[in-house]
């Protein structure tokens, strides 16, 4: 069921998006966000869907506080306890190639100035929990794709955000890759209380891994609906796909996305026709 998204966020605290709208002014003037409501729930798992360039990651950088909207307002009403707001993983270039796991994991906290001890103490945690404790010192060259989606996974999670921006994080990853790093990413979500904005091309995924979907419409993107996954916790990304409740939710939200995609496609044909 589509539920309304301008409701106010239930519990205390939530990101409120009100009226947000992108005009990017350079040679070519492009309308990337508009009129973009949408209230996210404190600790929630929100997954945004839409098509190729309907403005997912200007969204997204806008509220990791990297680009300015040109309409609208963003409110965070989160409580934080000295925590970072936000941080953001993105699918390429999220780990350095010139430092060790350990060191990829440590560096939001190395950059807050956390002392030596306290930032392995927390990393080699996350990277047990990861599968990745014996690599800790290995380079990331020396790991799979999926290995070191897992390192940015232990970064983001040991730099302790009370928002995790996420950017198809797990886009390069091979199918099989992909779920398994989707349960790692389940896991370490449920009891972290963290709130989740995870963008994904995958439809499968954001069923898998959401509390709802949002679709959003072809450029200028805006929230064309919002879908309630009601799927048990904790999930298993496998045996999800299967599920009569996954299909059925697959098939409501993908009438909706259907429209967005097929509108996009035929501006783009429009454009180069
Ligand atoms: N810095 C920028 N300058 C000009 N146009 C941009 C800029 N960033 C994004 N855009 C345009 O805004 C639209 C939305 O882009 P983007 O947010 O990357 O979409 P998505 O992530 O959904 O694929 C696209 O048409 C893109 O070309
Ligand atoms: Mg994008």
């Amino acid at each position: 069921m589509a539920s309304t998204w301008c409701e106010p966020p239930a519990k205390a605290g939530g990101i409120l998006i009100r009226g947000l709208g992108k005009i990017f002014d350079g040679s070519h003037r492009v309308e990337a966000l508009s009129a973009v409501d949408l209230a996210v729930r404190q600790g929630e798992f929100l997954c945004i869907v839409g098509p190729s360039g309907c403005g997912k990651t200007t969204l997204l950088r806008i509220l990791a506080g990297l680009e300015q909207p040109t309409a609208g307002s963003v409110e965070f009403e989160i409580q934080r306890d000295g925590r970072p707001l936000q941080s953001m993983v993105f699918q390429e270039q999220g780990v350095f190639p010139w430092l060790t796991v350990l060191d990829n994991a440590a560096f939001g906290l190395t950059v807050r100035g956390v002392p030596r001890r306290e930032r392995e103490r927390i990393v080699r945690g996350y990277l047990t929990k990861l599968g990745l404790g014996p690599f800790a010192r290995a380079y990331p060259r020396q790991l799979s794709g999926g290995m070191r989606q897992r390192v940015n996974l232990a970064r983001a999670f040991a730099n302790d955000p009370a928002i995790l921006l996420m950017d198809e994080p797990l886009a390069s990853l091979d199918e099989q890759t992909r779920m398994l790093v989707q349960e790692d990413l389940l896991r370490l979500w449920e009891g972290s209380a963290k709130t989740v904005i995870f963008i994904t091309h995958s439809l499968d995924e954001a069923i898998v891994l959401g509390d709802r979907v949002a679709v959003m419409s072809h450029r200028p993107g805006r929230i064309k609906a919002v879908y309630d996954i009601s799927l048990p916790r904790p999930r298993n990304a496998l045996e999800l796909r299967n599920n009569p409740d996954f299909i059925a939710a697959r098939t409501r939200v993908w009438d909706a996305l259907r429209e967005e995609v097929l509108s996009a496609n035929a501006a783009i044909e429009a454009d180069h026709g």
